[in-house]
């Protein structure tokens, strides 16, 4: 299965990327990030074209990077700006590929396609949630065993909650049979709204709720944008109250995924919450609760499904449908159209016939 390559990835925070090079795979290719002196990041494939050193091994001189093996130097567009050797002439071979890459919103991202088709502003935009000062935030990042679309399926489903999480991010089987959940599309995107009404406040919601017990109705929206891009409001309101994306006591959550390889995920996310704000002790607490469930409940279990699923070709097993599975197959529906899309509008190579020569 092929990856999407003409879309903006995360390659990273952009507070990861200092004065050293950062090496990182994205769609099983190495790619080394470094910064300019002006600040700005960019991109190189990260294999040196005289015996192949990771450039990432090497160090920032000015606007370029040096290889780190027999020092050629390599700018930001890709070509060699120096060669220590000989008559210092540039060799026509020296120069590697550089990808488009713009940073926004604490991301770094980076377009692996036809650089010709790179349209900054398409760069996901998270700005309206998490450029909010009194919104503070907490994130964390993972590599999780598993094709990114095996993560997709994880978060688009959030029915999985009530047994995954019951007790931790949910009341558990309580909410099972109650939870109402709604898919739409918009364009290419998925929205996923889960509902579950009349419950007590989930556990690691209930201190933000100021300790009160009642019940409360509880929203969970999951917005999808190709390829791995999800944006996630949860909340809680009182009984009665509108249930809209700026209501009640909630959480605004990015999750990010960018595909490493087939079978490895690079996971980001960053949450913004409008309670306990200038309460670093309850941010803390927040991020506790947020790792623990990732790393502790999810991610073991989509290694698990991974390793049990052997293919990426979901429909290939004939699995089982269940209603909290409509918008990810949805999702998987819109990325195999972009994928073929894609794939239909690449270049043909051109085939060359060789004449059969009989030998005299
Ligand atoms: S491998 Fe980079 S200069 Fe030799
Ligand atoms: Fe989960």
């Amino acid at each position: 299965m092929s990856f999407l390559k003409n879309q903006w990835y995360c390659a990273g925070f952009g507070h990861d990327l200092a004065e050293r090079p950062l090496a990182v795979r994205i769609l099983d290719e190495p790619i080394v990030l470094y910064r300019l002196p002006d600040g700005r990041p960019a991109a190189l494939h990260d294999r040196c074209p005289h015996r192949f050193a990771p450039l990432s091994r090497g160090k920032v001189c000015g606007e370029s990077l040096q290889c780190g093996y027999h020092g050629l130097e390599f700018g930001a567009d890709g070509s060699c700006t120096s060669n220590p050797w000989g008559d210092h002439a540039i060799p026509k071979a020296a120069r590697v590929r550089s990808y488009p890459l713009v940073e926004r919103d604490m991301f770094l991202w980076i377009w692996m396609g036809d650089p010709a088709l790179a349209r900054e502003e398409e760069a996901l935009d998270l700005g309206t949630f998490f450029n909010r000062p009194q919104h503070p935030v907490v994130y964390d990042s993972y590599k999780l065993e598993a094709n990114y679309e095996v993560v997709v399926d994880n978060l688009l489903d959030l029915s999985h909650g009530i047994y995954l999480h019951g007790g931790t991010l949910t009341n558990g089987k309580e909410g099972a049979g109650k939870m109402r959940v709604e898919m739409k599309q918009e364009g290419d995107t998925v929205i996923a709204l889960h509902r579950r009404d009349n419950e007590l406040p989930a556990p690691f919601l209930s201190k933000a709720w100021g300790g009160r017990t009642e019940r409360v109705n509880h929203r969970s929206d999951m917005h999808w944008h190709p390829a791995g891009n999800l944006v996630h409001v949860v909340g809680i309101t009182e009984i009665g109250q509108p249930q809209g994306r700026d209501d009640g006591v909630y959480l605004h959550v990015a999750h990010i995924l960018t595909p490493i390889s087939e079978r490895q995920t690079h996971y980001h996310w960053i949450a913004a919450r409008n309670f306990a704000l200038d309460d670093a002790e309850a941010g803390k607490a927040l991020h506790a609760a947020i790792h623990r469930a990732f790393t502790q409940e999810d991610e073991p279990m989509i290694a698990a499904v991974q390793e049990r699923m052997g293919t990426t070709d979901l429909m290939a097993l004939r699995p089982v449908l269940l209603p909290g599975d409509a918008a990810a197959l949805r999702a998987r529906r819109i990325t195999d159209q972009l994928r073929k899309r894609e794939l239909d509008a690449a270049p043909v190579a051109p085939v060359t016939f060789r004449a059969a020569v009989t030998p005299t």
